[in-house]
């Protein structure tokens, strides 16, 4: 019973920070996103952990919130939406292992000495297949993959394309097909929020 209390309490308290996000401009994951993330941490106990885009950390806490033994490690090229993740993250679970890089994942990530297990991709649209291939290297078995604005607002399904999404759709449609690799990936695309494909690492 207490536990249940504890999530309307924590419904509420992240209501509010994804408010003061929104009130930032920051695009964060949905509610519904960020409940399934947090899911996903539980069922499959990841040891190594990488968020691309963790912006002011509100998905971020989804993640961390149920990992047990675990290092996080969370990228973001905006520095001062990354300090905001830092704090926020070393205020809510001051006892998790947690590395923050600032700067651009492409660069960054290929000179992390860890392999993951757990991968949370929400950087940018157009960047999706390249952070499939610097990941190349650097997952375990079975790793698991979840990417956020698949759907990219139903934009993925339309015929007419404005100029203005055509990079981000090219990256999307790019990823989708590189995920849809059955020797390399087994994956299932959600309809929650803006949609989200989770991928298990086959090799
Ligand atoms: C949609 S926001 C992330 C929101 C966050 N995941 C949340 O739900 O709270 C996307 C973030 O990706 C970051 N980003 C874009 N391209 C990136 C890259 N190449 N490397 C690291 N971060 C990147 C942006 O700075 C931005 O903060």
């Amino acid at each position: 019973m207490k536990d249940l209390k504890n999530i309307l309490d924590e419904k509420e308290y992240l209501h509010d920070l994804s408010k003061i996000s929104a009130e930032n401009k920051v695009p964060v994951i949905s509610y519904e996103v960020g409940r399934l993330l947090e899911t996903v941490i539980f069922i499959k106990n990841p040891e190594y952990v990488l968020e691309i885009g963790c912006g002011e950390g509100y998905s971020s806490y989804f993640i961390i919130k149920n990992l047990k033994k675990a290092i996080f490690t969370g990228i973001d090229l905006n520095c001062r939406r990354l300090q905001k993740a830092k704090e926020f993250i070393s205020s809510s679970f001051p006892d998790i292992t947690a590395n923050f890089y600032c700067g651009n994942a492409l660069k960054i990530i290929p000179a992390l000495n860890f392999k993951f297990d757990f991968v949370f991709i929400d950087g940018a649209k157009f960047e999706y297949p390249d952070y499939i291939e610097v990941l190349s290297e650097k997952l375990n078995k079975n790793a698991v993959i979840v990417a956020d604005n698949i759907f990219y607002d139903e934009k993925i399904f339309a015929r007419y394309v404005k100029d203005h999404d055509k990079n981000s759709l090219k990256g999307l449609k790019k990823f989708i097909k590189l995920i849809s690799n059955e020797k390399i990936f087994d994956t299932k695309f959600i309809d929650i929020g803006d949609g989200i494909s989770i991928s298990i690492y086959k090799q």
